[in-house]
């Protein structure tokens, strides 16, 4: 019987590190969407699209994800799209959010740069004000594509440092390490970007190395595959390199075949900074409560393990000190009373 219940969960002041806003693109705003914008969907209905959400592997997943993402054209669907996902956070206390937007998915179809941001960081701004949700937006490059076009996406944010906060990476990993990446990463640290990076999701360990020594990056997206290297885990823990880890994520694109095997868990109890997060909270079902739902259910998670990885979550955040406090007072507050 777990000490945890859902209401806990969801009432547990959360932080998300690692979400593409992308990803929170529901079915039903798809639909809606795409009727606004006149774009001929290759589904007939919400089931439909649910049925299409079946994946074997990243590759599998980004086909579908880069497809729905045509639907958003102006400013107002990116808006709608950032909001929708800021009330889900809203309603699941997650409090402080960090989203990573991918600017070449719109501008390859002619979506102009600003447009992208604009929509995005409107609705960041109003939700700091209207939910009382803080964050930090991070602009990915997609890594399929070559350096030059994610440096012609770092120039073209030069006139919206104000708003981005950092750089990351995302799309297939295999075949394209980061080393590719090497000379945008620098430009992007000397402009005072902070720097993150998917790596070791699908890749081996040695992308965590890469990222590390070569991008020098201050947190690792996903990082799971760390554990096939000692080496790098005592690394990871000297450090306290943050991991933000996605475990429905991971089950659906069949990095772990169950959740009853993710690793997350014993990561966290040999003193790695790892964190639970949603990823591409739509596709892969479910937002933050259901992410350390699925690990209670599965692994069985005690509040003190729970606490534990929201405090590593603050950790790890690029939020300003002053933000840091409150967050780890409004933490320490649930635990106490809850
Ligand atoms: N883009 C959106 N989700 C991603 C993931 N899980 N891995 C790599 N790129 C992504
Ligand atoms: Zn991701």
């Amino acid at each position: 019987m777990s000490e945890i219940s859902h209401k806990w969960l969801n009432g547990l002041p959360k932080i998300e590190l690692h979400l593409h806003i992308e990803g929170t693109l529901e079915p039903e705003l798809l639909f809606k969407l795409a009727k606004r914008n006149s774009i001929q969907l290759p589904f007939n209905s919400i089931d439909e699209v649910k049925k299409a959400y079946k994946f074997s592997n990243l590759q599998d997943f980004l086909d579908i994800y880069y497809q729905g993402a045509k639907v958003l054209l102006h400013k107002q669907d990116f808006y709608d799209l950032t909001w929708a996902y800021l009330l889900k956070c809203k309603e699941q206390n997650v409090v402080h959010v960090e989203p990573f937007f991918d600017p070449q998915t719109h501008t390859s179809r002619g979506v102009p740069f600003e447009t992208v941001v604009n929509g995005i960081s409107e609705a960041l701004s109003d939700a700091k004000e209207k939910l009382g949700i803080t964050s930090r937006l991070i602009m990915c490059f997609l890594r399929h594509l070559n350096e030059e076009s994610a440096i012609e996406a770092l120039k073209s944010s030069e006139q919206f440092t104000d708003v981005i906060y950092g750089v990351g990476l995302d799309s297939a990993e295999m075949g394209n390490p980061p080393e590719k990446f090497q000379n945008v990463f620098n430009m992007a640290k000397n402009m005072g970007y902070k720097l993150v990076a998917h790596a070791g999701e699908e890749g081996p360990a040695s992308y965590i190395w890469s990222c590390l020594d070569i991008l020098n990056v201050q947190r690792i997206d996903h990082g799971i595959r760390a554990i096939d290297d000692p080496d790098l885990m005592l690394r990871l823990i000297e450090t306290q390199m943050p991991l933000t880890v996605c475990p429905l994520s991971n089950v659906k694109l069949r990095v772990f075949d169950s959740m009853k095997n993710h690793t997350i868990l014993d990561m966290l109890d040999l003193g790695l900074c790892v964190t639970v997060n949603s990823d591409d909270p739509s596709y892969f079902g479910g937002y933050m409560t259901e992410n350390f739902l699925a690990l209670d259910d599965s692994l069985g998670l005690s509040k003190d393990q729970a606490s534990r990885l929201i405090k590593n979550s603050i950790d790890a955040s690029f939020a300003e000190e002053g933000r840091k406090q409150e967050l780890f007072n409004l933490l320490n507050s649930y635990i106490t009373n809850q």
